[in-house]
């Protein structure tokens, strides 16, 4: 059954974890759909982990909508959320609006995330307003790692803390149908979590969230650039992948394969025609 915003509202109100995961592709989206997994988020970590890119910061609408569009293809039960890049909702809020029915339009999401708290809530307002459901992104918002000098943790002193709060209630009431939390203590997960009736999405969050979301290629130590603390490899697939390349190279090289099941047969009648 396709996983809804009401069905995530719905799941936090029964005490029933949320699973999400992100994808980039057609394949990938279809796997997740078949584990099991209620929501997929099309991240811009995209620029990351598919296009190679240092952080966020040069990911594009085009790029969010031809990947975006890919997963929706392949989602038959999950929800699909499309981040929206940076640059794509700062400017103004009507620049916002657009980009945001870019992606369902075009995209063909479910719902748009974006990074930012209390400063981005009549974005998230209008955006919503329009009939298009916003997951907020609080704590590390990546798009703001130039601002904030690296990737920290959010919220371990009083001040930050606090910020935190206010930022979670302020896209609660902007109308945000739920919201992530990125790197924050696990303690404060919980308390923002207990204040809020929209499901927390925790990453590197603790168990006290709503729900849980990692990139998928980290979870599947696909992706090896860095690792932060909070992912767990689930499976190594790197070591599964590298291990049939390899075989792949010496079985081309030794002409084992392909062997002849794989061939196409011509008759023997054609090819001695073919002398003629
Ligand atoms: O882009 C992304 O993958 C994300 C998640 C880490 C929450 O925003
Ligand atoms: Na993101």
């Amino acid at each position: 059954m396709k996983n809804t915003v009401v069905t995530f509202k719905e799941m936090k109100q029964k005490g029933e974890k949320i699973s999400m995961l992100t994808g980039y592709d057609y394949s990938t989206a279809k796997l997740l759909d078949e584990g099991g997994i209620n929501g997929i988020l099309v991240g811009d970590s995209l620029g990351n982990v598919m296009l190679g890119y240092e952080d966020t910061v040069s990911v594009t609408m085009e790029d969010m909508i031809h990947h975006g569009a890919a997963v929706a293809r392949g989602a038959k039960n999950a929800l699909v959320v499309i981040d929206m890049p940076f640059m794509s909702y700062q400017t103004s809020v009507y620049d916002a609006v657009v980009n945001a029915g870019r992606l369902m339009k075009e995209g063909r999401a479910n719902a748009v995330k974006l990074e930012g708290g209390e400063e981005v809530a009549d974005v998230i307002k209008a955006i919503t307003k329009a009939g298009i459901p916003v997951m907020a992104h609080i704590g590390l918002t990546p798009q703001h790692v130039n601002e904030f000098g690296g990737y920290k943790v959010q919220g371990k002193d009083s001040a930050t803390a606090k910020k935190l709060i206010r930022d979670a209630k302020a896209v609660e009431a902007a109308g945000a149908f739920a919201v992530t939390l990125e790197c924050v203590p696990s303690k404060l997960a919980e308390k923002v979590t207990k204040e809020l009736s929209i499901p927390t999405i925790g990453i590197g969050a603790g168990a006290g969230c709503d729900g849980q979301i990692l990139v998928y290629a980290d979870m599947l130590a696909m992706f090896s650039d860095y690792r932060p603390k909070f992912v767990k490899n689930f499976a190594n697939v790197r070591e599964i992948m590298v291990q049939a390349f390899k075989e792949y190279d010496s079985e081309v090289k030794a002409g084992t394969y392909p062997a002849e099941e794989h061939g196409y047969a011509i008759s023997d009648e054609v090819l001695s025609q073919l002398d003629d």
